[in-house]
């Protein structure tokens, strides 16, 4: 059963720390990319929905385990006609038919997952062959000084912020399944370097 901590403060200790404005510009120049029939992963407390173009999706799917960030997301605020869905699923076994997305979109949520190399394949199943797959991803730094750091806090940063690993690879784990076509990386500004470099861009389905 989950603590106090797990049901009532991480939920809004995620959407307060995922919805600071260096992410929000993030967002802003990755999600308005995704078109047709869209995926997000762990959807957490709904921060990309304002970004998506009613116009160019048809339809937008959000998984989550988390009950209490569903419910965030579900007040989320979103453009005026973006059909949405919101479901209790986990990104490691998705209840969806191989080839029913045309774009999956994950943000901060491959570090959270248990094991983000079968979430990758999960989503490369249910997206159609060239479908894409938009992400923006924390992880592994590249400084030798900032990763013995990230090795040695993760145990107590996984415990404190729900699973959230600070070590995971993310371009190789994508470009593991996936043909990377747009790669950026860089630390985000004024975020601790131990969880702020970040990964983004689009990768597509082959
Ligand atoms: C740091 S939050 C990021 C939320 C959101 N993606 C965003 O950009 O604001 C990590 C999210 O991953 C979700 N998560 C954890 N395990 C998951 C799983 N197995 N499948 C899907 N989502 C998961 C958490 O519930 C949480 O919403």
């Amino acid at each position: 059963m989950a603590s106090f901590y797990q049901r009532h403060i991480l939920p809004r200790l995620i959407k307060c720390a995922c919805g600071c404005e260096m992410v929000e510009q993030k967002r802003a120049a990755i999600i308005p990319g995704a078109s047709g029939r869209v995926l997000e992963l762990g959807i957490g407390g709904g921060l990309n929905m304002k970004f998506y173009d009613p116009a160019r999706v048809s339809g937008l799917t959000g998984i989550d385990p988390s009950p209490e960030l569903r419910a965030y997301a579900q007040a989320a605020p979103r453009a005026a006609g973006l059909a949405v869905e919101i479901l209790d699923a986990s990104a490691d076994a998705m209840p969806f038919a191989h080839a029913s997305f045309d774009t999956v979109v994950t943000t901060f949520t491959l570090c959270s997952v248990p094991d983000a190399p079968r979430a990758l394949a999960e989503a490369r199943r249910v997206l159609r062959p060239g479908g894409q797959l938009l992400f923006c991803e924390h992880g592994s730094a590249p400084d030798a000084g900032v990763a013995v750091w990230q090795r040695r806090l993760e145990p107590l940063w996984k415990r404190a912020f729900g699973g959230c690993h600070l070590t995971r690879p993310v371009g190789s784990n994508i470009a593991a399944q996936f043909t990377i076509e747009q790669l950026e990386s860089g630390y985000m500004p004024k975020a601790p370097r131990l969880a702020g470099w970040v990964e983004w861009g689009r990768a597509v389905a082959v």
